[in-house]
């Protein structure tokens, strides 16, 4: 069975591992701060902080910003749940504005129309490695003094016209793209560390608080300490003391994980160039196929350069004569995974009930929803398994027509 997204491991990922393994530090050692500078380095930004996964980068992004109770935090609703979720978290209200029915990107239109007194933070995912409209979003947010945070999970590696996400240093208009940007490295997306994800800024002050969260609050360099010298119980500090001097958690990224991550670093350009050559097989394919429209693009000069996580036609099911779970079904027979991304963050149950969002509040995502369906992409597929997608797809959509 052909999974809709894929690891790549390969010899060297695997010895890169077991030399960590065979080392000293298995976590916080050498290595994530090396994975740190070298990712950092790749996309242009002045730091980088590797956390256990980018639902962590998303939650420590909102908390240094200092964004919290009282505050409306707007995403787009066509997102993995974590873009929304980061924003109860730290007690805002999260709420959605919908999405460019072409590229199904974060409208700035809708954006700007939603706008509200409270609105402090604007979560911009770039779908399925296509970067936002971000210098428009950035001047929107900017102009209200809102933070933007770019949720560049599916955009690990891309570049776009106006620079590559979390290259935070690029002002566009005068404004900067991001004040924070958030990976994913989860195992289907464009490289991995198994769980991972970075957070990654401009801003030394807020790099160096989400350090401090990603590990309890603890500072054990002494020139940071603030506990008196003349504390009644605490006073002396030998080698053994830390201070707690905020509320952090164990977002930790390991140096095992670590390790994987530099390997796969390493590999990134070679992935995201098989991902391009198989989105433009899929494109070639079903470009005179009048049942199906191939992912669209936001802005055309950002052709060549999109990272692709996800390769996420669109479908008419009702004119077909075929439900999305028949379609599947006859696909999956055929050996062909395929997937639903995403179900609308604010229709989801906890969406509806905490917050009374319910259908209508983002038209466009909703029929985006409901026509989706992203078909296998991922590095390690063969020729002939993109050939074998697309027969069975065809195949499946004349059947549906015959
Ligand atoms: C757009 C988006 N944001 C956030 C996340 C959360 O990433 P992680 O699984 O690393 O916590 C994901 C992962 O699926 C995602 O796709």
């Amino acid at each position: 069975m052909l999974p809709y997204g894929r690891q790549s491991i390969n010899e060297d990922d695997i010895a890169a591992v077991v030399a960590v393994l065979r080392g000293d530090f298995l976590t916080q050692g050498p290595v994530v701060e090396d994975f740190e500078r070298r990712f950092a380095a790749r996309v242009g930004a002045r730091h980088a902080v590797a956390v256990s996964s980018a639902t962590a980068a998303l939650h420590l992004a909102l908390r240094v910003a200092g964004v919290g109770r009282g505050d409306r935090v707007v995403t787009s609703p066509l997102t993995f749940l974590a873009s929304a979720n980061c924003a109860a978290y730290v007690g805002a209200k999260p709420d959605f504005s919908d999405i460019d029915p072409r590229s199904g990107t974060l409208d700035p239109v809708a954006l700007e129309q939603d706008w509200q007194p409270d609105t402090r933070a604007v979560v911009a995912v770039d779908y399925a490695g296509q970067a936002c409209d971000m210098p428009e979003i950035a001047r929107i947010a900017h102009e209200r003094g809102a933070v933007v945070i770019e949720d560049a999970c599916h955009a690990v590696g891309g570049s776009f016209h106006a620079g590559p996400p979390g290259s935070t240093a690029v002002p566009i208009g005068g404004h900067p793209w991001a004040d924070l940007t958030v990976f994913s490295f989860h195992p289907v997306k464009t490289m991995t560390t198994g769980e991972g994800g970075m957070l990654v800024t401009d801003r030394a002050a807020w790099a160096a608080r989400a350090r401090l969260l990603r590990s309890h609050g603890i500072v054990r360099d002494p020139a940071g300490f603030v506990t008196p010298d003349d504390d009644e119980v605490l006073g002396e500090k030998g080698p053994w003391f830390y201070e707690m001097q905020d509320l952090g958690w164990n977002y930790r990224l390991t140096d095992l994980q670590c390790a994987l991550g530099l390997s796969q670093l390493g590999r990134l350009d070679g992935f995201l160039a098989r991902r391009r050559q198989i989105v433009a097989a899929y494109n070639a394919a079903f470009a005179g196929c009048d049942w199906l429209v191939t992912p669209r693009l936001r802005d055309e000069r950002d052709a060549a350069t999109i990272s692709w996580h996800l390769y996420t036609v669109q479908l008419d099911f009702a004119a077909l004569g075929r439900t999305r779970t028949e379609v599947m079904a006859e696909l999956r027979a055929a050996g062909v995974g395929t997937q639903v991304l995403y179900v609308p963050v604010h229709l989801q149950p906890w969406y509806r009930r905490t917050f009374g969002y319910g259908p209508g509040k983002c038209p466009a995502a909703e029929s985006f929803y409901q026509r989706a369906l992203s078909l296998p992409l991922h590095p390690a597929m063969t020729d002939g398994d993109v050939g074998h997608v697309i027969t069975c797809v065809k195949a499946t959509a004349q059947a549906c027509v015959a």
